[in-house]
């Protein structure tokens, strides 16, 4: 599919939890089946804190675009594994700072596809791109016209990456950052956080319901060290470097202990290519 052309939406499965349907639920959204909240329901009893880490995250998205829209002058957006339209879309945020931001929205969820489709389809600067987002080329090609190439791109790759498996080849998730970054014109950032636990029951439990429930759609809970690896290479913005995304450029006061996830914690931060 290339930029310009009417994407088709292929089959729901209302059977089977999906992880963007889980999210939308967990962030209190009605896009979501009974069998999205029994899943819900599984991890909370694993992850009581997952609710509030669920908000904390979609709050760090909205201020890491708004940094990069108004510090960093970045207007084309990137937004890998966008999830359902919810609270303060990636184009909303940008656009009500500068009209003109484009955001190409890349999810493989058809549930994700429809209803984006649904709320784009009359602003000319918002694009969907139904890929798998491993499928750099894919989503390349298709955004080849929709971005101006000689100017900087925000990638985002935001609570995404524990959905992907450890692969040691091109599908790992540290090659398709590594593959996205050499693609993306200079002066271009990268947007990197991901579930993390210092705790191992955590990390194996809420792996292995995910990948149960969501039938293999789930990669790994991984640690902190992990999630810095993915960095290599890129010059991350410092202060405040990799943290617990509720302390990233916080333009509140940072939560007390009581607003804080603490079961697992999305950990990552933002680098320069
Ligand atoms: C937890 S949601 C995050 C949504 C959004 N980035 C945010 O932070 O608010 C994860 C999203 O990644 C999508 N996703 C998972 N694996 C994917 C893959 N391999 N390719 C594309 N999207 C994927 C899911 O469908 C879901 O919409």
């Amino acid at each position: 599919m290339v930029y310009g052309e009417k994407p088709q939406t292929h089959h729901i499965d209302m059977n089977t939890p999906s992880v963007a349907r889980m999210y939308d639920a967990l962030l209190g959204g009605v896009t979501n089946y009974a069998v999205d909240r029994d899943a819900c329901n599984q991890l909370l009893s694993i992850a009581p804190s997952t609710q509030l880490l669920a908000r904390n995250n979609r709050a760090f998205l909205g201020r890491v675009v708004r940094y990069l829209v108004k510090e960093k002058g970045v207007h084309q957006f990137l937004d890998h594994g966008s999830g359902l339209p919810s609270l303060e879309n990636v184009h909303e945020v940008a656009q009500d700072l500068n009209e003109n931001c484009r955001v190409a929205y890349v999810d493989n969820d058809p549930m994700v596809h429809a209803f984006g489709k649904t709320i784009l389809d009359e602003n000319d600067n918002t694009m969907v791109i139904d890929a798998d987002m491993r499928d750099s080329s894919k989503i390349f090609q298709a955004a080849e016209g929709f971005f101006d190439w000689e100017k900087p791109i925000g990638a985002l790759f935001v609570s995404v990456l524990h959905c992907l498996a450890d692969t040691n080849d091109d599908q790992d998730p540290g090659a398709m950052i590594k593959r996205v970054a050499s693609k993306l014109p200079p002066g271009s950032f990268l947007v990197i956080c991901q579930l993390v636990s210092d705790k191992a029951t955590v990390r194996t439990k809420v792996t292995e319901l995910m990948d149960e429930a969501t039938g293999g759609q789930w990669g790994r809970v991984r640690e902190p060290d992990e999630v810095r690896a993915y960095f290599d290479g890129l010059t991350i913005v410092n202060p405040p470097g990799l943290v617990d995304v509720v302390d990233w450029m916080p333009d509140t006061p940072p939560p007390p202990p009581e607003h804080r996830a603490t079961d697992w914690i999305e950990w990552g931060g933002v680098a320069r290519v």
